[in-house]
């Protein structure tokens, strides 16, 4: 039996471990794997945490180290430290690690010095903008991983031109697991009377917005292009915002016109569902981005580059920037290319990573 240290700690990865600690404790692997899973804090609003282990069933974290709200380096620095006593502790076969935080980073980080072999799930993306915290910390958790797990054939050629090719291994996208596995979840409630945005008495057609990353909020003048393009707009708008948009938003002064609908954070059950009745996505999110993509929706992309460039080049995804006037013309001019193409594998990524692990490990 081989024992699986997970890290996870903001909201992407919980939509992430959701599927693949489901699959670990599932009749198939629970005799070939055991899972901790460490919650390192990063994220704690209970909109922004806990909704997601309730409502996608994820398991409790057997560890909580409730480090959140703090700045890079010390945020970081505290991971390392209380996740290095967890790994001497625990003394795990492996260390799990999702995406591109700072919990990934400090995970990462913490387990390669003490010899522990690492796993990176979505493995390879590149912005090429160093200046985002979200590339500094991909590449070097990429450069500490043993095990690679590349979503796309893009990841797979972005790692090979920095050198890595050794325990690299194209599995799919995780998140296409997690969309399909619930929206069987939405369509069973729905069967059981359960309509989780009734309350909300949402317009008929809406475009669902969301803006989080920190070259958006933290520069005053692409937050005030975007606010002004929002209210420009001549549809209702949907906008679950996250804690750390809102924050700047009122420090700022900016006002949103009423056709901007503000919602706090939503579980994961609710945004897939807002975003199948969407007519459009603005967003700046890299998991939004896809599940755009899965859901069959056009997106505009408030970034000057993506990870997810497949997105593009395929007429799915927008890249607009902060600019208020390519925002207002791409959502005039957005349309749905009439195909679409497997880029994100079936929906068995999650499957694909412990055949990987159980053969080689
Ligand atoms: C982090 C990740 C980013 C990811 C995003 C997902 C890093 C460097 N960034 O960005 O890659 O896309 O999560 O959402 O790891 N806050 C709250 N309550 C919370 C969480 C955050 O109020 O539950 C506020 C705090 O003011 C906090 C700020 O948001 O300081 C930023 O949070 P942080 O986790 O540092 O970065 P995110 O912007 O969430
Ligand atoms: N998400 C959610 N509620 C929200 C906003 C996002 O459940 O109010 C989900 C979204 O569907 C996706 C994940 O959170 O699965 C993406 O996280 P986020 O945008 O915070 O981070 P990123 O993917 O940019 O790292």
């Amino acid at each position: 039996m081989k024992k699986i240290l997970t890290i996870v700690g903001a909201r992407p990865q919980f939509v992430k471990a959701a599927v693949l600690s489901r699959l670990i404790r599932s009749h198939t692997w629970r005799n070939q794997f055991q899972e901790i899973l460490l919650h390192t804090g990063q994220h704690y609003d209970e909109n922004m945490s806990e909704i997601f282990f309730r409502d996608m069933q994820i398991p409790k974290p057997d560890i909580h180290l409730k480090i959140g709200g703090l700045s890079h380096g010390v945020m970081t620095g505290q991971m390392l430290i209380e996740i290095e006593a967890a790994l001497l502790l625990e003394k795990p076969d492996l260390v799990l690690v999702y995406g591109d935080t700072n919990s990934t980073l400090a995970g990462a980080l913490a387990a390669a010095k003490l010899h522990i072999p690492v796993a990176h799930v979505e493995a390879g993306l590149r912005s090429y903008n160093k200046r985002m915290p979200e590339e500094q910390n991909r590449i070097l958790t990429d450069h500490l991983a043993t095990w690679c797990f590349c979503p796309t054939e893009t990841a797979v050629s972005n790692l090979k031109n920095e050198g890595i090719t050794q325990g690299v291994h194209q599995v799919g996208d995780i998140m296409y697991d997690a969309t399909l596995f619930y929206l069987q979840v939405i369509e069973k409630e729905k069967q059981q009377g359960i309509n989780r945005l009734q309350a909300l008495a949402l317009p008929p057609h809406f475009l669902l917005t969301t803006i989080h990353r920190a070259e958006n909020t933290d520069d005053l003048h692409r937050l005030h292009s975007i606010t002004e393009a929002l209210n420009a707009l001549p549809t209702d708008v949907v906008l679950p915002l996250h804690p750390r948009t809102l924050k700047k938003i009122t420090e700022a002064g900016l006002h949103l016109k009423p056709h901007v609908r503000l919602l706090e954070p939503v579980g994961y059950l609710e945004m897939v569902e807002l975003e199948s009745l969407s007519s459009a996505i603005i967003t700046d999110s890299g998991g939004v981005q896809k599940e755009a993509y899965f859901m069959h929706k056009p997106c505009i992309t408030l970034r000057d580059e993506t990870e997810w460039v497949e997105t593009v080049h395929s007429g799915w995804n927008t890249l607009v920037g902060a600019n208020t006037e390519k925002i207002l013309h791409a959502i005039s001019t957005a349309q749905t290319p009439p195909t679409q193409a497997t880029f994100y594998g079936d929906g068995n990524t999650a499957t694909r990573i412990l055949q990987q692990l159980a053969e080689r490990f």
